[in-house]
């Protein structure tokens, strides 16, 4: 029975690995449970052990998955290397509580908990990843830094259900993966939680987040340096700062960033809406192009739509040149919604390289309380409204 099992499971995860897309994997063949290697749901004692254990043995099996059932777990920062002999799969029921008290949690590790270097994954369950971040905040960046919860490095691969809370910094951050889908993801922590990205992307291609509900105090999701083909839908965010792609320019070797879509989000009581962010002066060259917001509702957000590039995230900021990135064929269309602020559209782009091709269609911005009409501020814009009917309707 097994064989044969096992069998079609490795057929199934040699063709994935060789076609390059995929919805979900799943192929299902040993189950390693974490109970079974001596974890305890006490809270208390650090599982990591038990974890890497059954980490080994689903990653050497074809198939394999770790299995954490309900129950609470204390677990120090662990890495989950690959690649691994076949698919392999994590499914989260319980709770992992972050052991800042161990050893590890020093060991200079940027995570707390990283998926590495795996080919066809799936992360799943409604189990919970506890950051216990909130120690962390107030404390100065030098004296220690903070951790991401979740860092994936990916290809062909599924996140689906989880839930994660209070991160020390970001709850996920995604980089140099390929072929990966985010879909019906939970975030929540405090809204004066500093850099709490919700799901930060970075020098990955073909990445879709589909379904999730961010509430944080930072941006709900962050598109970074070096992104080609990321599709993000159905996000509610709120409270947050929004759905960013940046910032952008602030470190040298950026890469350019294309092929983004981000439509059927909504925000409530955030500070933006739908926002581009780039350093002025920027360290590195780049050009963010072909990028479309569609459908999107805003409720009580200061900046639905904002092009930013004279960003800087330590105010007062001082600006001595321009941004370098360079602008270029990005659409609003359907933005709709009340407006905190009486400026809806704020787009302000580079001296030394101005924004083309911005576009705007369908956009109804008002503000929130009295109804009136927001207006539009634009500099170095190179925007056009297309259709009538829109409020704003112009750059004043
Ligand atoms: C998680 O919960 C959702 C909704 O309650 C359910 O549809 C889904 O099957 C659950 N996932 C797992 C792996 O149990
Ligand atoms: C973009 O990524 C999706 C997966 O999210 C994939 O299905 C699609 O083929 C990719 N498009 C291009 C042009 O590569």
């Amino acid at each position: 029975m097994e064989s044969s099992s096992t069998k079609a499971c490795f057929l199934f995860w040699a063709l994935l690995a060789s076609f390059s897309s995929l919805n979900s994997v799943h192929c299902q063949g040993k189950i390693f449970s974490v109970v079974k290697f001596g974890a305890v749901a006490d809270g208390k004692t650090d599982i990591a052990q038990a974890l890497s254990k059954a980490w080994k043995g689903a990653c050497s099996s074809i198939g394999g998955t770790v299995f954490v059932p309900k129950g609470t777990y204390s677990v120090g920062d662990i890495t989950f290397e690959g690649p691994c002999n076949g698919a392999t799969h994590f499914r989260l029921e319980g709770m992992l509580v972050a052991n800042s008290n161990s050893n590890s949690h020093s060991s200079g590790l940027d995570s707390w908990i990283a998926f590495h270097n795996i080919i066809g994954f799936t992360l799943y369950g409604n189990g919970t990843f506890q950051g216990q971040g909130k120690s962390s905040w107030g404390r100065p960046e030098s004296n220690g830094h903070r951790k991401t919860s979740l860092k994936l490095r990916i290809q062909h691969g599924v996140v689906r259900d989880i839930h994660s809370v209070d991160s020390e910094m970001f709850h996920f951050h995604v980089h140099d993966s390929d072929d990966l889908l985010l879909q019906n993801i939970h975030i929540t922590a405090p809204e004066d939680s500093p850099n709490t990205d919700g799901i930060h992307i970075g020098n990955s291609k073909d990445v879709r987040i589909e379904g999730a509900s961010i509430a944080t105090g930072d941006d709900c999701v962050s598109i970074g340096s070096g992104n080609t083909n990321i599709t993000v839908s159905r996000v509610d965010c709120g409270p947050g700062h929004g759905i960013s792609i940046g910032s952008l320019g602030k470190y040298e070797d950026e890469r350019d960033v294309n092929g983004i879509i981000v439509s059927d989000c909504t925000f409530r009581d955030t500070d933006n809406g739908v926002r581009i962010k780039t350093w002025a002066p920027s360290k590195s060259a780049a050009t963010l192009s072909d990028v479309k917001f569609i459908n999107i509702q805003v409720e009580n957000t200061k900046n639905p739509i904002l092009i930013d590039q004279y960003y800087c995230s330590n105010y007062p900021c001082k600006h001595n040149g321009e941004s370098s990135i360079k602008i270029r064929d990005v659409k609003f269309i359907g933005v709709k919604g009340k407006s905190a602020s009486e400026v809806g559209v704020n787009v302000q782009c580079s001296d030394s390289y101005p924004c083309e091709d911005i576009e705007f269609t369908g956009l109804d911005l008002t503000m929130a309380g009295s109804g009136a009409p927001t207006t539009a501020s634009c500099s170095n814009a190179g925007g056009v409204f297309l259709g009538p009917g829109q409020v704003p309707s112009n750059c004043s």
